[in-house]
């Protein structure tokens, strides 16, 4: 049974572009509710270990360079079926391949500086949370 619990970043093209109170109104008007939140900024190493599952793709490395160019926000969100309305509320990879309204339609530029990250599976969802939250940190 799917979880209500996914986990977002919201990259750093966006947190430059000052995207990230539009990006937040979209997800609580979509009827997420946030139960974790920070805003920091991945070291090269930490994006390493974040996006490792990614590390034999030939994007592996401008896509470290780039999620440790600047500061994101890392987010826990609640909703039921949260990974999947998520997933439909960013929208495709490829911005150009985002339908109309979704959240890297309207704010992302490219496929690296795509504007948000969501989670792909419940199961990521908890690991991807995990890594920036502690347990006394999600509410
Ligand atoms: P994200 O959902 O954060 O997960 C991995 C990221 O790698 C993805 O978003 C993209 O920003 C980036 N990326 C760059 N090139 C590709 C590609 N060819 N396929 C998938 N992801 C890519």
């Amino acid at each position: 049974m799917a979880t209500n619990r996914t986990f977002t970043m919201i990259k750093p093209d966006a947190v430059a572009n000052g995207h990230i109170g539009a990006i937040l109104n979209d997800i609580i008007a979509d009827g997420f509710k946030i139960v974790a939140m920070k805003y920091t900024q991945l070291s090269p190493e930490m994006a390493s270990k974040f996006y490792a599952v990614h590390k034999e793709r030939g994007f592996f490395g401008d896509l470290v360079s780039f999620m440790s160019s600047g500061p994101i926000v890392a987010a826990i969100l609640e909703k039921d079926n949260a990974v999947e309305d998520f997933r439909k509320l960013i929208g495709a990879t490829n911005p150009a391949d985002a339908a109309e309204g979704t959240i890297r339609n309207k704010y992302a530029k490219s496929i690296d500086a795509n504007a948000v990250h969501g989670s792909d599976s419940d199961e990521n969802a908890e690991i991807e949370g995990s890594f920036y939250f502690t347990a006394f940190e999600k509410f």
